[in-house]
């Protein structure tokens, strides 16, 4: 998942007298379609949002605990937080998502720097919790839960340009990649229940939304059986094993009810996405070929210690296949360099495997120690800073000129673009994405956003497409 800061705004009329409240979101797209629950959740009580933090009542931070960076940039702005509440005393200020659930009561009771405190699968507890902290109590929540997908509430969008949307299919992950703190902060797996998608999808579509892209850590272990965990799925009865609906029934079911609406789906995990998947993206065209199949590492080795559940091998296997059956399929990466005890040797299998492969976009990282992972108490985290930054590097470089040479053979091209935004550097060109995920700009012309672009590329960067209408 892409994990960038994104300040939520709306665009509604500001009712005075009301209390008002912001949330900011950090990390994946999963806390942006989460604070898209906790929203409605509040609006629910009488809250209205608002984008200034200083006229907030209540403001709210949905946390990451991905890397130890994301963590000091959330703490940061606490501090420019609290400097708002020395002037405020009513204003309530909130901890929500992965550093909450991580730190739990450490931030209201040790540290005093906020006044509640909810993990993700406790967000419809927050009507109760402001009430705990008007009687004086302390309010927090981390409790994680067997069923919590928050089926049953429609997200209030924001920040939204009314084209794309996000749609939580799953929640938690029971993979257990030894660096990862997500099984920790965010619980064990568990899918929604189809029948919400399905109503969520048809909400936005009648509301003019264009694409929509199903969310979970895992998607393709998607599996409805009647609610519960992934993992009680064989004590579950025979009729509902029979009649449960996985990742490629639901992409199915989707793409056959909204013919009209782009889906895209994120993340993928290699051991997880099977030919059914990837069968039926061909065989529906609002189906967006793209996947985003994080590997971390070209090494067995560590692969192994990571506890990625294949080898480099079977990953090559599968970029083969999804070659084969979906030729113009784009494929981008997540990697971490400096995994404890990573050798040059390692280093240069992810190298190698990058060259195979030959990935459209990455996200690429230094290994990060998460206290209470399996990789922090097993392993010593002894990569130099010096070493990780400089393999960093490499991987960075490679994954540019794979990039720039995957785009350059868009040129003399045609490519579907569906108009979400304005180009950021002109106003007089737009700005939107083919289905392979990659940006494409360029020069109006008398289309809307919404509308689909055929769009001849003629020119590139190593992370845009540069073109004109046909
Ligand atoms: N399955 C999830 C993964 C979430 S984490 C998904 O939906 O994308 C996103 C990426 O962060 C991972 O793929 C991994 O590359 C990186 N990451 C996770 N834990 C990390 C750590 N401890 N240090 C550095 N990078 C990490
Ligand atoms: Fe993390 Fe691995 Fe799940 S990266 S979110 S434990 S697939």
């Amino acid at each position: 998942m892409i994990t960038k800061t994104l300040e939520i705004t709306k665009k509604k009329k500001r009712i005075s007298n009301t209390r008002k409240f912001s949330i900011i979101s950090y990390g994946c797209q999963m806390n942006v379609s989460d604070s898209e629950v906790v929203a409605s959740i509040l609006e629910g009580i009488g809250y209205t949002y608002s984008n200034d933090l200083n006229e907030s009542d209540l403001i709210l931070l949905n946390t990451c605990s991905i890397r130890e960076k994301a963590e000091i940039t959330v703490r940061k702005k606490l501090e420019t937080i609290n400097a708002i509440k020395k002037n405020k005393k009513n204003l309530k200020v909130g901890v929500l998502g992965c550093m909450a659930e991580r730190l739990k009561e450490k931030f209201l009771i040790e540290e005093k720097i906020v006044d509640l405190v909810v993990g993700p699968d406790a967000y419809r507890d927050i009507p109760n919790l402001l009430k705990e902290i008007e009687f004086g109590n302390d309010a927090v929540n981390v409790l994680l839960s067997k069923e919590e997908t928050y089926a049953d509430i429609n997200p209030s969008r924001f920040n939204t340009n009314g084209i794309n949307a996000f749609v939580s299919i799953t929640r938690g992950c029971d993979n257990m990649c030894t660096f990862c703190i997500v099984p920790f902060t965010r619980g064990r797996e568990r899918s929604r229940d189809p029948k919400t998608i399905l109503s969520e999808i048809n909400n936005l579509v009648k509301n003019g939304y264009k694409e929509v892209t199903l969310l979970g850590q895992n998607v393709d272990s998607y599996l409805w059986y009647g609610g519960g965990l992934k993992k009680d799925f064989n004590k579950a009865s025979e009729i509902q094993r029979k009649t449960s609906i996985n990742f490629a029934m639901l992409l199915e079911i989707v793409a056959k009810n909204f013919k009209n609406t782009r889906i895209r789906f994120t993340t993928s995990n290699p051991q997880d996405i099977d030919k059914e998947v990837l069968e039926t993206m061909a065989k529906y065209e609002n189906i967006c070929n793209h996947i985003h199949l994080p590997v971390q590492s070209g090494s067995d080795e560590i692969l192994k210690k990571m506890n990625r559940k294949h080898t480099v091998e079977e990953y090559r296997e599968l970029v083969k296949k999804i070659k084969k059956i979906l030729p113009d399929c784009g494929i981008s990466q997540d990697m971490i360099t400096g995994f404890p005890n990573e050798t040059e040797d390692d280093h240069l299998n992810t190298l190698k495997l990058m060259d195979y492969v030959k990935y459209d976009f990455g996200f690429m990282f230094k290994y990060s120690e998460r206290p209470g992972t399996l990789a922090a108490k097993k392993f010593e985290d002894n990569i130099p800073e010096s070493v990780k930054q400089r393999r960093l590097s490499e991987i960075i470089n490679l994954q540019l000129k794979h990039s720039y040479q995957n785009l350059f053979n868009y040129r003399g091209k045609k490519v579907k673009v569906l108009i979400e935004k304005e180009s950021k550097k002109s106003s007089e060109h737009w700005c939107g994405r083919n289905p392979q995920n990659i940006m494409v700009v360029f020069p109006k012309g008398k289309l809307k956003i919404g509308q689909y672009a055929d769009v001849t590329i003629l020119d590139n960067t190593s992370t845009t497409l540069i073109g004109q209408i046909i």
